[in-house]
């Protein structure tokens, strides 16, 4: 889909009025008069606004800005960090409200994250789990742990295998915690950590026997990932990913949002086995992991981390209402959980192709 944004002209105006008049707009962004006026005039300073045109046809508008901390305040929204850009959007079909996310709320999201022992779900007897599946697994595999975060489940993979691991993750903060945990450990001659794209890791194609990637594949889409790993893979080599799915359809409006923000294109279980076989490789085995792989090396860490920063920063209203957000991720799993979980796979390119 080709998609531009375009000036509004005064010939836009009565499309936008139909916009502004449906029911799904004007329940959120009210008076649609009022509305029709302010957007007849110019934008005021610091706002934007534009129409957006999809395939050549226009489906809808959208207006964003900078807003400073005096008017997020003035709004009510005093738990939204300044340094962002919101968004508006509305369209024939759909509403969209959106928030940029700024440079200070990811300086804090990095400190909370990189010092936690996993940055997503997961643990050792689920690792132990998956890795069981992969019967065949050679005595010394090569191994290539893709989007590795600081490293939680390669630690426990070198422990779990004799073989050679290359960690890879593009954010080099991680990467370089995990390189100085090996090199306490002593394992940095049978482990490598490195910064790169997992999406183009720069390996040699068909020179791993397992590949393995614990919440991290989603980010460069999972076909994508898939098609990588089936690449780097030797025929008969194992492949074993967790990936977040949905196990209810209509989720609660609230928790849809926070994952359409993180990962929109997120299915159920069964869709991520049809895309596992569609890119040629064979399901082995699959579970949903425990609750407690939620909760031991994620969230009550990251709420333990959470408590300790709004100490570190409790004189810093902005730091404040981002860790607000940030302590919103666990709230939402102990309210929501029945709607997703986490589910390993593991799959096996085939001896031969199909
Ligand atoms: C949810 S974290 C999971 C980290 C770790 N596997 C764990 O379970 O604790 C996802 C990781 O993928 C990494 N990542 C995202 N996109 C990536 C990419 N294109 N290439 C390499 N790493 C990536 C992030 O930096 C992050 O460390």
């Amino acid at each position: 889909m080709r998609v531009h944004l375009l000036d509004i002209t005064s010939d836009d105006l009565p499309l936008i009025e139909k916009w502004l008049r449906a029911d799904h707009v004007r329940s959120v962004w009210g008076d649609p008069d009022e509305n029709l006026r302010l957007l007849s005039e110019p934008a005021a300073n610091g706002a934007w606004r534009a129409i957006i045109e999809a395939d050549g046809r226009k489906v809808g508008v959208v207006l964003w800005q900078h807003p400073s901390r005096e008017e997020l305040d003035a709004a009510g929204l005093t738990d939204i960090p300044t340094g962002g850009t919101s968004s508006w959007c509305a369209s024939d079909r759909r509403i969209e409200t959106m928030t940029e996310l700024g440079p200070r709320y990811w300086e804090i999201f990095l400190e909370l994250f990189e010092s936690l022992p996993r940055q997503g779900p997961g643990n050792r007897a689920c690792a132990e789990r998956a890795l069981g599946l992969c019967r065949e697994l050679k005595r010394f595999p090569t191994i290539l742990d893709l989007g590795c975060g600081v490293g939680g489940q390669t630690l426990q993979l070198a422990e779990m295998t004799s073989g050679t691991i290359v960690a890879v993750d593009n954010h080099r903060p991680s990467i370089e915690r995990l390189r100085a945990a090996l090199a306490e450990r002593e394992l940095s001659g049978r482990v490598s950590a490195i910064v790169a794209d997992m999406a183009d890791p720069k390996q040699q194609p068909e020179s791993f026997d397992l590949i393995w990637s614990e919440g991290a594949l989603y980010s460069v889409g999972l076909r994508t990932a898939l098609d990588v790993c089936y690449g780097l893979l030797r025929p008969s080599g194992y492949l074993a990913f967790t990936d977040a799915v949905w196990r209810k359809e209509n989720p609660p409006a609230e928790l849809k949002a926070a994952f359409d923000l993180e990962y929109p294109t997120m299915g159920s279980a069964d869709d991520d086995v049809a895309a596992i076989q569609n890119s040629g490789f064979e399901l082995i085995g699959r579970f949903t992991l425990p609750d407690e792989a939620w909760w031991d090396d994620f969230y009550s860490p990251m709420e333990a981390r959470i408590s300790r920063l709004r100490g570190t920063y409790a004189a810093d209203r902005e730091a404040l209402a981002i860790l607000d957000q940030l302590a919103e991720e666990p709230e939402l799993h102990r309210r929501y959980s029945e709607f997703y979980a986490y589910e390993f796979f593991v799959a096996r390119r085939p001896a031969i192709a199909c």
